[in-house]
This record gives structure tokens, sequence and C-alpha cells, in this order.
């Protein structure tokens, strides 16, 4: 990669505007959290990060899908091998559609591991009576609503790393150690998944995958032998929000010098904080791993090669994803002239569409929520502009939960706006259900088996 400003270390993001970071009242308890995560060793190595970028590459090329996914923000209280188990089987169960249903290698980054703090609109909100430091995710505060609850405190940051570390711990357990073997394609699906529309429309895909696998078989193919069929990649994802977790855990790889961000595969800058001229891009410039950004309406096509250029001056396919969150009625006029100038300044980015943070409502009552039809609406946008500007629609980033809660509306077995408080439960934005997840892989998958209609894609330059 070209070599960044030589100004630049894992702390030179201190000389930039850094927003949306928390207050923390004592600076000394700061300090002492930070020098233990900088002593504690990386939750991943540089060489993941590494696949990880040559993966998305495949992407950038048009060769493969990328299913980002995972919860609006984890939480300290939730924290089982089930729930842990539940989501994992989920993005299985979507990549396995969307790798049989369109023919493609899905690209699998959970949003987990790390996703805990939360950038939001306003930095107090009123409960009763009470008037709050909101809540920033459990890496900085508890959601309780009281005054004590809400004071940032940095020793949930080593929290954090802990849960982090575990949770990957199960994740490679799981992905290496036989759960995600492609023989137990019928064994992802829960019960309450199973008894569903999109349950059973998956136990047929997944018999279909079956009878594939043992035909290949029959043709003498060695399955046992084939690595890819009994392990899958799981990458992990989080906004690199809070500067004073990932600087401590950015550590310069022994093999070629490079520093990477090791609290995590990817990282992404969010819609508040992608300033060119800003802390974050300024600290993710620096740091060699995958990074997104995520883009909203208010972008422009300017903006969007500043950014391209100080992430990205090297050009490397695989290291820049822009993740595109324009709102379902918007995204057919804003997204094109964003497409355009970074396609004619030959800027190898993975394309995403994020369509849930630009699609939130309020009910009558006040609950957050997100409708499916709305969802689908941004992500068949999202593929229509990329089609007709020549650029591969690289993937979803979605919010999901392995759970049957009724957070969004909508999906094939509807859930209805007075089903909301039966299980609503999410710590921040409203997430797709178990069912509504499987149902929107299938009709991914469908849009992207609409590609042979388009003309071939102009390769990356
Ligand atoms: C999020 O991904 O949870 C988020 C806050 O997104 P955005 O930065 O796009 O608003
Ligand atoms: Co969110």
């Amino acid at each position: 990669m070209a070599v960044v400003d030589s100004a630049w270390s894992p702390s030179s993001w201190r000389g930039f505007p850094a927003l949306h970071q928390p207050a923390w009242p004592d600076g000394g308890r700061l300090e002492s959290a930070r020098e233990r995560l900088r002593s504690m060793p990386p939750l991943v190595f540089a060489g993941e990060a590494r696949a990880l970028r040559a993966a998305l590459a495949e992407v950038c090329a048009g060769r493969a899908f990328v299913l980002q996914a995972g919860d609006c923000a984890e939480s300290f209280h939730d924290f089982t091998a089930i729930t842990i188990r539940e989501k994992l089987k989920i993005l299985l169960q979507m990549a396995a559609v969307l790798t049989y249903g369109a023919t493609l290698p899905v690209v699998k980054i959970g949003r987990i591991a790390g996703q805990f703090a939360k950038p939001r609109s306003s930095p107090t909100e009123r409960v009763g009576e009470l008037e709050l430091l909101s809540f920033l995710g459990h890496m900085v505060n508890g959601e309780e609503p009281s005054a004590e609850a809400r004071v940032p405190d940095p020793e949930r940051m080593v929290q954090g790393y802990y849960q982090s570390a575990a949770t990957l711990n199960l994740l490679r357990a799981f992905t290496k150690g036989g759960f995600a073997d492609m023989l137990r394609v019928h064994e992802w699906n829960q019960a309450f998944v199973a008894s569903s529309l999109e349950g059973r429309r998956y136990e047929q895909l997944a018999t279909e995958i079956e009878r594939a696998l043992r035909f290949m078989a029959a043709c003498g193919i060695d399955l046992a032998s084939a690595r890819e069929l009994h392990e899958v990649d799981v990458w992990t994802s989080h906004e690199g929000l809070l500067l004073d977790y990932e600087e401590p855990l950015t550590r310069r790889d022994s093999l070629t010098g490079d520093w990477y961000d090791c609290s995590a595969h990817m990282l992404w800058i969010g819609e508040r904080t992608r300033g060119p001229e800003g802390a974050h891009a300024e600290f993710f410039a620096g740091v060699h791993n995958p990074v997104g950004v995520k883009v909203g309406p208010a972008a422009t096509g300017e903006e969007l090669l500043e950014l391209c250029e100080r992430l990205n001056p090297g050009r490397i396919p695989g290291r820049l994803t822009l993740i595109a969150r324009l709102g379902a009625e918007r995204v057919g006029e804003l997204l094109p002239p964003l497409l355009r100038p970074v396609r004619e300044a030959g800027h190898p980015v993975v394309w995403i569409s994020d369509p849930m943070h630009a699609n939130q409502v309020r009910t009558a009552s006040g609950v957050k929520t997100r409708h499916f039809d709305a969802i689908m609406a941004e992500i068949e946008g999202f593929f229509s502009a990329c089609w007709q500007e020549g650029v591969w629609p690289g993937g979803v980033h979605l919010e999901y939960t392995g759970e049957d809660v009724t957070e969004c509306v909508g999906g094939s077995e509807a859930v209805l706006e007075e089903q909301l408080s039966h299980r609503y439960e999410t710590l921040c934005d409203p997430r797709l259900n178990a069912r509504q997840s499987v149902d929107v892989a299938f009709r991914v998958a469908e849009l992207m088996r609409q590609r042979d209609a388009f003309p071939a894609l102009p390769p990356p330059e």
C-alpha cells in the first residue's frame, strides 16, 4: 500500500477533530484501561485481515458477494453460547441461500465481537422527568435510565475486549470445528423458522444442496477432503468509532512492518464521523485492514473521491468498501451520482447496500421500527442503480438477530405494528428477526440472478 503521511502513528488521530467520542470523566482511569488494552494479545492477526482483503478484491472484480450482518449493538447482558450460535446459524442459512441461489461465493462478515459503541444523534435524551446522557453502547455506558448508569466508564472497554475475545473464540470453534459443515445444512434451520414459509423454502433448498453434494460424490469427487465444504470463514467487523479502544489494539505486523487494527478483521467509519479531515479518516488511513465507510444521503461525489484518495491512495482492490444507506425513496436518485465519479476515477471500491439505517420510522405510539418492504425497496433500488451504471452490486449490510423478535414490521409472515411490543429487545436499532433475515436472503438471491440480463461489467482498472 502507498505510504501514508509519514507523520501517521496509531495516536496521530489526536491532532484531528474526533467526533462522537465519550467525555470520559476520569483521565487516570482512562489511561489505565488504555494501558491494559495495549498489553493484551491481538484479537485477530494481520494475515487474516489480508485474507479478507483478498476475498473483498474478488467482490471488487464482480466474482463474489458480501453478506455483512449482525446486531446494531452487542450487549454485555445478552451474552451466551446460545445467542452466538443462533446468530451464526442464521448467517450460515442466509449465506447458503445466497451462495446456492446466486451461484456466487459469499464473503461472510459479522457485525460481531466488537460492535459495542454507538454514535447518537443527540448527546442527551429525556427519559420521563430526567435529562440523561445518551446511551452510547455497552463499551461506554449502561442503558439503564439513571444518571449513574450513563456515566462513561473506560473499564467497559476492557470488558468489551474480553467479551469480543470469548465471542471470537466460539465463532472460530463453530466455523472450523464441524458446526458450519455444508453436510449439516439442514441443522441450521431452527424450529421456529422451519415452521414458517421461509423455513419451508429453506428446507427445500437444503435438500437440493444435499442432492448436489451426493451427485458430486457419485461422480467420484472426494467430498471429505474438500476443506471448503467443512469449514467456513466468518470474519468480524464493527464500527471503529471509539478511538480510545482501536488505538491500543493497533499493532505492527512483524511480517510486513505495516500497522493493523487487531480488534477486528474489518472496521468501518460511520455516517456521522466520515469527514475526510476528521480523526477517524486519519486513524483508518494508516491501518491496513479492509475498511468500510457508511455513505448517507448528504454525501457528495467529491467527498467520496476525497475519502477514496485518503483511505486507498494505492488503489488496492478490497481495501475500501462503500456502504450506501440512502433510504428506499431516494436511493434511485442519490446513488448514481455517487457511483459514477468513483467508477470514472478508477477507484476499485466494493459497493454494498445498508438498507437499514435510512429507513427507520416511528410508529404512532413512538416505537422505532423499520418496514420489511422499505428494506427490500432500498436493496432493489441499489441493485438497479448499480446495474444501470455498470457497477457490481457487491453485497448487503443488515442488522438481524437469530431470535424470534418483533422489531421490524412486515415480511412474508408479517410482523404487525401492534405486535412490536411482544419481543422488542434491541439495545439500539430494530433488527430483522430470523425469519425475516432468511426471507431477505431469498429475495436478494433472486435479484442477483438477474445479473445475466445485463451487459458484462467493465473490469476495474
Ligand atoms: C450502524 O451501523 O449501527 C450505524 C449507526 O450506522 P450509520 O453510521 O450508517 O448511521
Ligand atoms: Co444500527
